[in-house]
């Protein structure tokens, strides 16, 4: 069922797992996702980028297409669409009222004061309908469609602030900024572990890890083991099925019928979100 990140993301805090947050970019990837999730009998979160939405047809055809597979597949583990990164109170209202059962407000290059005040207008009508948030403070580095971050605005997120967003807020989850990264990492991840303790036991909240994409398994682990309970993965995806695709036009040069490589690629990304999910510790958790 299509339901909020609420309850899963409760859970997965007292369960010690992950529950997996996979961006959708097109019908191949929600499909496969879908189906990943529903072998793995595991929770899913399907992340929506504003651009990605934009793509595809806009919030409502992304809402309809989900709703469409989900009912095909006979999808019955527990199954959230959210918004990620929202821009603007009205682009959250926008996917609430498509459907969307969770967004995110980004109010993380706001100052504090804004960013709180933004995140409160948008929980105080996403809550009286069920709708789940997660907000973010600090900035995560790296580029996610519209989303660019240099490495000198990169910022790692004060626990303090924290406290204090989820404590005038009343956020759902929170995302802290730790030097995580969109995209790929330039080397190793350097997260803020010490930082993401502190937040923990100063909020209570599920915390989220943005930039799931080239994190080390030993990393993943002891994220979850402080209190992550969100893993967000785009690009990971995108570049298994990038592979895929070439690999079938360079096998097969005289290929023209799109099945012929978006269907190998939509296994790909099937596989990549099966393992992601294993990781994350969510399978059998539905
Ligand atoms: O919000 C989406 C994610 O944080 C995705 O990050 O593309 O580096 O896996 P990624
Ligand atoms: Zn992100």
């Amino acid at each position: 069922p299509l339901v909020s990140m609420t309850d899963m993301l409760k859970k997965a805090v007292l369960g010690k797992y992950a529950v997996g947050q996979f961006n959708l970019n097109n019908l191949e990837f929600t499909q496969a996702i879908l189906q990943a999730a529903q072998e793995e009998n595991a929770p899913v979160i399907l992340g929506v980028s504003e651009g990605a939405a934009r793509y595809m047809g806009g919030f409502k055809l992304v809402v309809v297409m989900v709703e469409a597979l989900m009912e095909e597949y006979n999808i019955t583990v527990p199954v959230a669409i959210h918004l990620d990164h929202g821009s603007s109170f009205e682009k959250c209202m926008e996917a609430i009222h498509a459907g969307f059962t969770s967004v995110m407000i980004d109010g993380s290059h706001y100052p504090l004061e804004e960013n709180i005040a933004l995140t409160k207008r948008v929980i105080d009508v996403a809550h009286s309908l069920g709708i789940s948030v997660e907000a973010e403070l600090g900035r995560i580095g790296g580029q996610e469609d519209d989303l660019v971050v240099n490495d000198a605005e990169a910022m790692y997120a004060v626990p303090s602030e924290c406290d204090q967003l989820v404590r005038e807020t009343k956020v759902d989850c929170f995302a802290p900024a730790l030097g995580s990264v969109h995209g790929p990492y330039k080397g190793k991840p350097n997260l803020g572990f010490d930082r993401m303790e502190e937040v923990m036991k100063l909020t209570g909240v599920p915390l989220v890890l943005h930039g799931g994409t080239g994190i080390p398994t030993d990393d993943i682990k002891r994220a979850i083991s402080l209190g992550t309970a969100k893993i967000n993965v785009n690009t990971e995806n995108q570049i298994a099925a990038s592979a895929t695709v070439r690999k079938v036009l360079e096998e097969k040069p005289d290929v023209y019928d799109p099945r012929k490589y978006l269907g190998p690629a939509r296994d790909t990304i099937k596989e990549t979100v099966k393992a992601k999910i294993r990781e994350f510790g969510s399978s059998n958790q539905a």
